[in-house]
């Protein structure tokens, strides 16, 4: 009878401590998603370093920013685009913004951080945003993607927002200041694995230990370091319509906003942490049948509708395909 009932008394209190750590988590959520106050971001410094500021998540950023009269060095890889996105920043903020082209696939990490080193000489740099991102224009396997794909993935995702990195922390070590966000992607934390996607998923985990990393490294230095895992947002790279659980740039630039400097890998959008949350709850066995297969169906859409370019697409022309595998 004794050691029943101290079988009992075990199992209650197990449980009980597994219900008040989910309702702590609970209330840690709602709390980080809607409560707590932004930082401001100004305390950083008054400049803002942006990649991937042309289109999508970057962009956003930098109009979200700019409203709240930080300044901009815009990072791109077209010089019209960049001129095009200062131009409608400054028809609406009184901010300054400066332009830096590289193109992360041409130029050499060095290269890529001596001229970001050179645009950000003697300017109070408080926050670096790494958003530019390349991903596969379809599902394929990994002996499938080609030397120019595989080339461009790896310096874009990995090699530009290290070297951009490299490049302007010794601005905020001497500040004993700063922010970095990293745009990673919700595959890396939510996902067991990302069949057919897989360089760019591994990319993308790259960048979330990365930043969990640095960020232990600089944190006694005022510096915050976050990576963020977004699901899927409406962009030219996602090619998805909005819906509830895909929001615009603008709407996930607002939410990613609210986080900056807080916890080290973050979901900002809640919608995207409750799809999470569920997939998480689903064992992997599962997960991965389903995502294997999803893929491998993205990949014969892909092949019949590219069917008559050969090879397959580069980098390049991905703007031009209407599915791309992000996430
Ligand atoms: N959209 C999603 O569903 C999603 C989900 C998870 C994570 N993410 C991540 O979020 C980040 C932003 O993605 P997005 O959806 O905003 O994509 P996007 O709309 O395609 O924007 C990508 C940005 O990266 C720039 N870029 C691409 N190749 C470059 C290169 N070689 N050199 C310099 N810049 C280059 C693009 O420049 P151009 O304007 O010249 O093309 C553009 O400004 C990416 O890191 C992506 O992996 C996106």
């Amino acid at each position: 009878m004794e050691g029943i009932e101290l079988f009992l008394v075990a199992t209650n209190s197990i449980g009980f401590i597994c219900v008040c750590s989910g309702i702590l988590r609970f209330l840690k959520w709602v709390w980080g998603m809607w409560l707590r106050p932004a930082k401001n971001l100004k305390q950083y410094g008054s400049w803002a370093i942006i990649s991937g500021s042309t289109d999508g998540i970057g962009k956003a950023m930098g109009f979200e920013l700019a409203s709240e009269g930080l300044n901009l060095v815009l990072v791109g890889r077209n010089p019209l685009k960049l001129e095009g996105t200062r131009k409608e920043i400054r028809d609406r903020h009184d901010v300054e913004v400066k332009l830096v082209v590289i193109d992360m696939q041409k130029v050499e990490g060095e290269e890529i951080a001596k001229r970001v080193e050179e645009a950000i000489d003697g300017l109070d740099v408080g926050l670096l945003v790494n958003s530019a991102g390349l991903a596969y224009p379809y599902a394929r396997f990994f002996h499938e993607v080609d030397s120019e794909l595989m080339d461009g993935i790896i310096k874009v995702n990995l090699e530009g927002p290290t070297w951009i990195t490299k490049a302007v922390l010794p601005t905020m070590i001497n500040k004993k200041k700063g922010a970095i966000l990293n745009i990673g992607s919700g595959s890396t934390v939510v996902l067991p694995s990302y069949p057919l996607v897989t360089l760019y998923a591994a990319t993308k985990a790259y960048l979330a230990m990365f930043s969990r990393c640095i960020s232990l490294e600089y944190k006694q230095q005022g510096i915050d370091v976050q990576c963020q895992v977004p699901l899927f947002v409406s962009t030219k790279m996602s090619k998805m319509k909005t819906s509830v659980f895909v929001p615009t740039a603008e709407k996930y630039s607002k939410t990613c906003r609210r986080w900056i400097g807080y916890e080290k890998v973050v979901q900002p959008y809640y919608l995207h942490s409750v799809q999470g949350f569920f997939i998480r709850s689903i064992p992997d066995a599962f997960v991965d049948s389903y995502l294997l297969r999803y893929f491998l169906y993205w990949r014969r859409r892909g092949q019949s509708k590219y069917s008559n370019i050969n090879p397959l697409p580069s980098p390049n022309s991905f703007s031009q395909h209407p599915h791309s595998t992000t996430n």
